[in-house]
């Protein structure tokens, strides 16, 4: 593995285990059940996380930064846990097939998040239930200018990352139907990164 991947393995993994992200995953998590798609996976992180509901997870994500740290994880873990090392917008995966899908921090990151919601939309049985935990687009006028200048430097430092996607338009957008939704500050964090999106929709097919 590059070194460079390894430091950006150590970064990601430092910065989603903050306090302040840490305590935003259970109430995101807590009504997971039976089999789970997760996009995004990072370094494993919401594994401890899922609650007994869940009886089999399956992740989708095109890099295997810190594979050492992730084999463990997932080795700790509950439940079987089989890995996709392929971007989420084109699932090898078949139509009505999980009860439940899950993204934390990674709509932001998805190249095209549109077409890997649609494919949650298609994988999740019918009235499955999409959970995700995300930041995104500000409501405060202020924040949002700088959210969209700052975007260019931030998808450079974070590999992708955007600091400006507006998620719940991106979720309805899928044809997913939200159900619930708050959207808050996180305490702590820079203001371009505080826009919170938690919430669950459902695949209305
Ligand atoms: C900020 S990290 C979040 C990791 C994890 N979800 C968490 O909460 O700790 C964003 C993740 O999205 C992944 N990612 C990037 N492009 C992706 C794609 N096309 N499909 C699925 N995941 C992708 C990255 O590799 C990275 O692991």
């Amino acid at each position: 593995m590059r070194l460079f991947d390894r430091l950006f393995g150590l970064f990601l993994d430092w910065s989603m285990r903050s306090r302040i992200i840490a305590r935003e995953r259970p109430t995101a998590l807590k009504d997971a059940y039976g089999q789970v798609l997760e996009l995004g996976f990072g370094t494993g992180l919401n594994l401890p996380y899922y609650p007994s509901a869940v009886t089999a997870l399956t992740v989708v994500d095109p890099e295997d930064l810190l594979p050492d740290r992730i084999e463990k994880r997932i080795a700790a873990a509950r439940f079987p846990v089989r890995r996709i090392k392929l971007g989420a917008e084109r699932l090898p995966l078949d139509d009505n097939t999980f009860d439940c899908a899950v993204s934390t921090f990674t709509l932001c990151t998805i190249p095209d998040a549109l077409a890997a919601l649609r494919e949650v939309r298609r994988v999740l049985k019918p009235r499955g239930s999409f959970l995700f935990l995300e930041h995104g687009l500000s409501d405060e006028p202020s924040v949002a200018k700088w959210q969209h200048r700052l975007n260019p430097v931030q998808n450079v430092i974070a590999r992708g990352c955007n600091l400006d996607r507006k998620i719940d338009f991106l979720i309805a957008s899928a044809g997913l139907e939200i159900i619930r939704l708050d959207r808050f500050v996180a305490a702590g964090a820079p203001r371009i990164l505080s826009a919170l999106y938690r919430g669950a929709a459902v695949a209305a097919k």
